[in-house]
């Protein structure tokens, strides 16, 4: 059934920079039953109690707001830095192709809050181990991590499990 999903995939050669072959998700999205099934398909992965989901900027908004919505968790909005209004904490990283900073409000967690961190894809891991040092930072505790896509040969898996979190993703790309 991943595999149906899996072809809803475009990817898109040398973008953003010469060499990238980049899976581009928003032609999953397009499709009606395809975004049904990739949140269904998530949601199963989950066990446990989850108080929020943190959805990464900005194809993570999509894919980690309807999981929201299907766990019955709020939802925490991690975003590039500069973009957020309330008070901030922010942390930088590397990727497949740059560096960023990620920031989130301070306040957006209480204390021991289980929190689910949701992005379209797993590359190198740096996106979602800034988003783990922000949660904990603001006092969250980590319930795991989730991908509708992991590139497994960028190592993110590896890092997600050195670093102590549970990672799932529905496919694989090479
Ligand atoms: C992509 C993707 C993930 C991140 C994964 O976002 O949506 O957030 O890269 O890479 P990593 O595992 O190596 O950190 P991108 O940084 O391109 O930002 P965008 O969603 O704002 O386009
Ligand atoms: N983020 C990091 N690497 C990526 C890729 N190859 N495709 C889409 N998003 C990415």
């Amino acid at each position: 059934m991943n595999d149906e999903l899996k072809a809803l995939v475009r990817t898109i050669p040398d973008f953003p920079k010469p060499g990238i072959q980049f899976r581009d998700v928003t032609t999953l999205l397009l499709d009606s039953g395809g975004v049904a099934r990739t949140i269904d398909a998530l949601a199963e992965t989950v066990d446990g109690p989850v108080d929020l989901v943190a959805a990464i900027e900005a194809r993570g908004f999509a894919i980690g707001g309807a999981l929201a919505v299907k766990l019955n968790a709020g939802l925490l909005l991690i975003r590039k830095d500069g973009k957020l209004p309330g008070t901030t904490i922010a942390e930088d990283y590397a990727l497949e192709y740059g560096s960023d900073r990620l920031a989130m409000h301070v306040d957006a967690c209480a204390p021991g809050d289980r929190v689910l961190i949701v992005d379209d894809l797993l590359a190198t891991g740096g996106t979602a181990l800034a988003a783990a040092r922000l949660i904990r930072r603001a006092g969250g505790e980590i319930a795991g991590a989730r991908f509708v896509i992991d590139l497994p040969d960028l190592g993110g898996g590896k890092a997600l499990a050195e670093a102590g979190i549970d990672h799932a993703s529905l496919f694989e790309f090479e």
